[in-house]
């Protein structure tokens, strides 16, 4: 079976062909995989511009799908389905995908497959490394998310902790645009935070331990004890702001514009991966542990993070328990994944309606 998959959710237009093995511990195989970045275009604007995203994806739909199949020695006719992401995302983005898709199985009288960005980014790590040992706690770390999931069977996703505000990505990127690094503020942060002290500064990172009567319900508490699911939630907003305190506080002296001295930066940067990455991995290796995880998975466009995967190695080192991250081009966005979760779910007997919609906001069952 050779399903055609399609991801328009941000600001990449991919497609790609996902073909089954037969082989049930490694069910799925890429014969191509097209990302058109957007990142040229809304660099100008510091952010993607929802606008500009759109157009920009109908612009380039038609040609990433024909150079998927071409990359994979493919015709329209050798398509037997088609999965698309419905959400979450930007809306007019998610819609380019949606329409095209809906055509495309429409035209071929084949079946359609909608799928959730984030089922995409979980199943990037069985598209790679074949079916993880379940259970599985899997953090799924991106521009727009930063949620760890309980995955106990092939497919099924329980949430279990997931940011109270800003995503660890998101962070990352507004980060950067403060020290005037441009975006995305990842790479450039992960860069630059290779030549930086990271004890420089001792930014706090917020830890939601206590019970605050006017926080919302802890996402896991069915499934961890009170206490550890209290903490099992991520926050960054707090982090940010102590980097903008330290950037003010620091360009006072400086003329008007000016930027501080490159150390400085590359101190900073350090230091804030530093609280992001410790963040990060205490929250998922702790939950995994009170989970009885038999594996972690870290998914998502901020995994593609160098200094989060040597310390991931590292931990996994320590607990004995295995870490599975993705090849960098299955990190970021991309449709090879969102074909691995669509070939899931149709395996599962899930086909769409011609009526589903792109949805913003889309909850992951
Ligand atoms: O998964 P993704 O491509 O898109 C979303 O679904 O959001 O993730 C994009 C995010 C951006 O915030 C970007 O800055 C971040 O992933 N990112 C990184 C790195 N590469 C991309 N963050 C830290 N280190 C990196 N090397
Ligand atoms: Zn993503």
């Amino acid at each position: 079976m050779n399903l055609l998959a399609i991801e328009t959710s941000c600001d990449e237009t991919a497609a790609a062909l996902v073909a089954e093995t037969g082989d049930a511990a490694r069910p799925w195989h890429v014969r191509s995989s097209i990302v058109a970045s957007q990142t040229d275009i809304h660099r100008e604007w510091g952010g993607v511009v929802p606008e500009l995203a759109s157009r920009q994806h109908v612009r380039d739909i038609c040609g990433v799908v024909e150079a998927a199949l071409a990359q994979a020695g493919a015709q329209q006719a050798d398509v037997d389905a088609v999965a698309v992401t419905q959400g979450p995302g930007l809306v007019g983005s998610l819609l380019v995908g949606v329409a095209f898709a809906k055509t495309f199985a429409w035209a071929r009288d084949i079946p359609i497959v909608p799928v959730h960005h984030l089922a995409g980014h979980i199943e990037s790590l069985t598209l790679a490394h074949g079916e993880l040992p379940l259970p599985a706690a899997v953090l799924v770390v991106s521009g727009g998310h930063t949620s760890l999931y309980l995955v106990s069977e092939p497919g099924a996703y329980r949430l279990v902790g997931r940011t109270r505000d800003d995503a660890a990505g998101e962070a990352y990127d507004k980060v950067a645009k403060l020290l005037g690094l441009g975006y995305p503020g990842g790479p450039v942060i992960d860069r630059l935070a290779r030549q930086g002290r990271e004890d420089r500064f001792m930014f706090p990172v917020t830890r939601l331990t206590h019970a605050d009567r006017n926080a919302p319900r802890a996402t896991g508490a069915d499934l961890l004890p009170a206490d550890v699911a209290r903490r099992t939630d991520f926050s960054f907003s707090g982090l940010k702001t102590a980097v903008l305190r330290l950037v003010q506080e620091r360009s006072a002296g400086l003329a008007p514009g000016a930027m501080l001295p490159p150390d400085e930066v590359a101190d900073i940067c350090a230091s804030f991966q530093r609280a992001v990455v410790d963040a990060l991995l205490e929250r998922t290796f702790e939950a995994a542990r009170w989970l009885g995880a038999r594996s972690v998975g870290i998914a998502g466009g901020v995994s593609a993070n160098s200094r989060l995967r040597a310390d991931a190695e590292a931990r996994a080192a320590r607990s004995g328990l295995p870490v599975f991250v993705p090849p960098i081009a299955l990190s970021t966005d991309n449709a090879a994944m969102i074909g691995a979760a669509g070939l899931r779910r149709y395996r599962a007997g899930v086909v769409g309606s011609w009526e589903f919609n792109a949805e913003a906001s889309l909850p992951l069952s």
